[in-house]
């Protein structure tokens, strides 16, 4: 069996699939109040970076992966309208209920997708940006969502990942 991560733990690549649902599944409708309250807001910062980094133009199509409660989708829709769309997908259909919900909220509808980034179902060369935020860390085989990652995207598209940085050993022990 491969072995793999879950957080700082060693598991077997079917168990860390498994846990990770099992997670979102249930802090899906708390996760958007528990972002804030473990990132102390931040997370919304590292997002407007990211969303200013890749810079999404109007007419643009844009998939984000991993995408959740929506944020970068709420983010990129207006900058590619007119003509643009984002596909707003994630292998967790609590999460992307939540983001359909709150996306009508503010007005937005975006196609939305249940799907593995490990196995995209979209055609090659498709799109002119591709995101994920804090996703790629949960994905059992994150080669292999690379590998369609830039299959789909087209020759000149661009990729944004956004990640949580390994933290000194000192302070993960603590
Ligand atoms: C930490 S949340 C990030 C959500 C959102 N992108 C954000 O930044 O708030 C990680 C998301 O990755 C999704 N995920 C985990 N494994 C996945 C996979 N193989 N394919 C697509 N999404 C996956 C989870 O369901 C979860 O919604």
């Amino acid at each position: 069996m491969t072995q793999t991560h879950f957080g700082f733990q060693t598991v077997d690549e079917h168990e860390k699939a498994r846990r990770v649902r099992a997670v979102f599944d249930s802090v899906a409708p708390r996760y958007d109040l528990m972002n804030d309250l473990m990132s102390a807001g931040l997370h919304r910062c590292w997002k407007a970076y990211a969303v200013m980094v890749a810079n999404p133009q109007p007419g643009q199509r844009v998939l984000d992966i991993a995408g959740g409660t929506g944020d970068l989708g709420l983010a990129i829709a207006p900058r590619v309208r007119p003509g643009g769309m984002v596909v707003h997908t994630d292998i967790n259909l609590a999460m992307l209920r939540e983001g359909r919900d709150r996306l009508l909220d503010h007005g937005i509808v975006l196609p939305t997708v249940v799907c593995d980034a490990e196995q995209l179902p979209f055609p090659s060369g498709h799109y002119d940006l591709v995101t994920v935020a804090f996703g790629l860390s949960n994905m059992t085989h994150t080669e292999l969502a690379l590998r369609d990652i830039y299959r789909i995207l087209k020759d000149c598209g661009k990729r944004m990942v956004r990640e949580y940085s390994h933290c000194a050993t000192a302070l993960r022990k603590a």
